[in-house]
């Protein structure tokens, strides 16, 4: 745990440099590069679709290129950027590069305003099996700076991209304004649907949604819209029971209204040695495993849950290391009479 006023760092500018260029708000700017898989992955089996496709029985999806990823292989022209990047272009001069704009240290309070690993884990996850999410409403909890929303945005219909704070999700609408042309395979003339807006777990429930006084409040087509969500996508919020706590409570208000839906969840284990302990531990990870076991074993009211901590072998389509001590896990909440075996 940090002390008050303590500065954390995120891992992932150990493998990503930061552009020598400030923003103009004077945050640091790193330029995120994806490798886009030519081939969706064929790893993905029933238990990782879709809840809707697992509803409509359609358990042989055929994982087709997109029509952008066919598009690999014609490439015209590469040039440098201004800050010596590769930059490759293409006949529909789509981007492969998002730029985001961040804090470097900040206070555990603020760790919003950074981008951490947790979440190239969750983009490389999506790049690879880009058919769960294509064409769905999605929602992302603790979005931070916006990077995974950017990213599934690519492939669904609507994203909601949510956090908390204004500084982060001004920092973070800022991030998905600026990243609008990094798109797989839509029209570049479409604009990205992602709506930044505030949820805090907490707070979470119609009132506080509608009474909400910032610009990132819920409208009411928001709140229809809010029940059309299938995928829930939240990277690196498991550091403090409290949070996690509220976590979850917000997690199972969601899963249990609307359509039948799908979570995935990155998280990065930091373990520590403890003097109490004597010995290294997670503590955690150990109380999100509570969660998963609690929301597992708990009698089917509204809908069964079920979880599972994914493989994390699918490509590396950016840059940092990964250790095992990165996991991807799925919850799914499957209505009453719907369970699969
Ligand atoms: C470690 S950051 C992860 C950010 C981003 N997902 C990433 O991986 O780069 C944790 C995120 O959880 C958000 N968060 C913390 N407490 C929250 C709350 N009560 N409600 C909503 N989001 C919260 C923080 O603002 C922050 O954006």
């Amino acid at each position: 745990m940090c002390e008050p006023g303590e500065q954390v760092l995120s891992d992932v500018h150990v493998d990503v440099p930061i552009s020598s260029k400030l923003s103009n708000e004077g945050k640091a700017t790193t330029r995120f590069h994806f490798r886009v898989p030519v081939k969706c992955s064929d790893r993905v089996d029933r238990s990782s679709l879709s809840a809707s496709a697992l509803m409509t029985g359609d358990h042989n999806l055929k994982f087709e290129q997109p029509s952008s990823v066919k598009d690999l292989t014609s490439i015209t022209e590469a040039t440098l950027d201004e800050d010596g990047d590769l930059v490759v272009l293409r006949k529909d001069r789509r981007r492969e590069v998002v730029v985001i704009e961040h804090a470097m240290a900040t206070t555990i309070n603020e760790v919003g305003l950074q981008v951490w690993q947790g979440c190239l884990l969750l983009c490389d996850f999506m790049l690879s099996n880009q058919e769960i999410f294509r064409g769905q409403v999605a929602l992302e909890l603790g979005a931070g700076v916006g990077l995974g929303s950017i990213v599934v945005a690519t492939m669904a219909s609507t994203v909601f991209c949510t956090d908390i704070g204004l500084d982060v999700l001004k920092l973070c609408q800022r991030n998905v304004t600026n990243n609008c042309e990094f798109s797989l395979d839509k029209d570049p003339q479409e604009d990205q649907d992602v709506k930044v807006r505030e949820l805090d777990w907490f707070q979470f429930s119609n009132t506080t949604m509608t009474n909400c006084s910032s610009v990132f409040q819920w409208g009411e087509e928001d709140k229809v819209l809010l029940q059309e969500v299938t995928v829930i996508i939240a990277a690196d919020v498991i550091y403090d029971d409290k949070l996690t706590d509220g976590f979850f409570n917000t997690l199972h208000h969601l899963m249990t209204t609307g359509k039948e839906k799908i979570a995935f969840i990155a998280i990065e284990k930091r373990l520590n040695f403890t003097v109490d302990d004597l010995k290294v531990t997670c503590k955690a990870y150990d109380h999100f495993l509570k969660h998963i076991t609690r929301l597992v074993s708990s009698p089917a009211v509204k809908v069964k849950y079920l979880a599972e901590q994914l493989p994390t072998d699918f490509m590396e389509c950016s840059q940092y290391t990964r250790t095992k001590q990165m996991e991807l896990w799925e919850i799914r909440a499957v209505r009453s009479g719907l369970h699969p075996d």
